[in-house]
């Protein structure tokens, strides 16, 4: 089967690197609050894979200064950026070029794996196989982000489409969509948390039912 190009695979050069930190991670404090939430109900965190991790939002985060970090990216220019800014931290910080649709980590490899803002962009099969590989990487709890359809933000941007005419490469579904990938290989919807009155961003946390198997 041909896996469908996705703008987002690609679209991460040196250009959009240099403004993504000045543009969107301003307006990250509120997520950033539910992430450290969802977290500090998982503590100890024992190891952490940032995937993607963009240009270190998750990584810059005081917050987290115990935690063994690992970020994971497939774009260069977002990576280094992601390196650069964390080059003075005192803590373990690791990072890999890699692809979600293929994690080059084994299996339950860390405590606990975050995949932020990544799902919206992706068409199937593209979407599953990262939810998949991302909770494949986990032996306890993986944190997943995603568009809800039903916030306004979201009917918004199908207004527009419609209006204009210019297609929208945002996918959005439920957590459900998330559960129902996951439910047979032993994981369970935990939490879930919005981000803030009709935004379409939402967090869902899972965690891993059969730890030991
Ligand atoms: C919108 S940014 C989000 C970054 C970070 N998680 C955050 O919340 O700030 C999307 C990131 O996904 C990365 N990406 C896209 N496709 C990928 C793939 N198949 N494997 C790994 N990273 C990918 C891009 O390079 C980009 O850095």
């Amino acid at each position: 089967m041909t896996v469908p190009e996705y703008a987002a695979r690609t679209k991460y050069d040196r250009r959009v690197a240099k403004r993504y930190r000045r543009d969107a991670e301003g307006r990250r404090g509120r997520e950033n609050r539910v992430l450290l939430d969802l977290l500090r109900g998982l503590s100890p965190v024992e190891s952490l894979l940032d995937a993607p991790c963009g240009v270190g939002r998750v990584a810059a985060l005081s917050e987290l200064q115990g935690i063994p970090y690992t970020g994971l990216d497939l774009a260069p220019a977002m990576l280094e950026r992601a390196v650069d800014r964390c080059r003075d931290e005192k803590r373990t910080v690791a990072w890999i070029r890699g692809d979600l649709e293929s994690l080059p980590v084994k299996g339950r490899a860390f405590d606990v794996v975050l995949c932020l803002r990544l799902l919206h962009h992706l068409p199937e099969p593209t979407r599953s196989r990262v939810v998949q590989e991302a909770a494949r990487a986990a032996s306890r709890a993986v944190v997943f982000t995603y568009f809800h359809p039903f916030a306004l933000h979201y009917a918004q941007r199908r207004l527009k489409t419609f209006l204009t005419g210019r297609v929208s490469h945002r996918y959005s579904h439920t957590s459900g969509w998330i559960d129902r990938c996951l439910r047979d290989e032993g994981w369970r919807l935990a939490a879930e948390r919005g981000t803030g009155f009709l935004r379409e961003t939402r967090y869902a946390l899972f965690l891993r039912d059969d730890r030991d198997g």
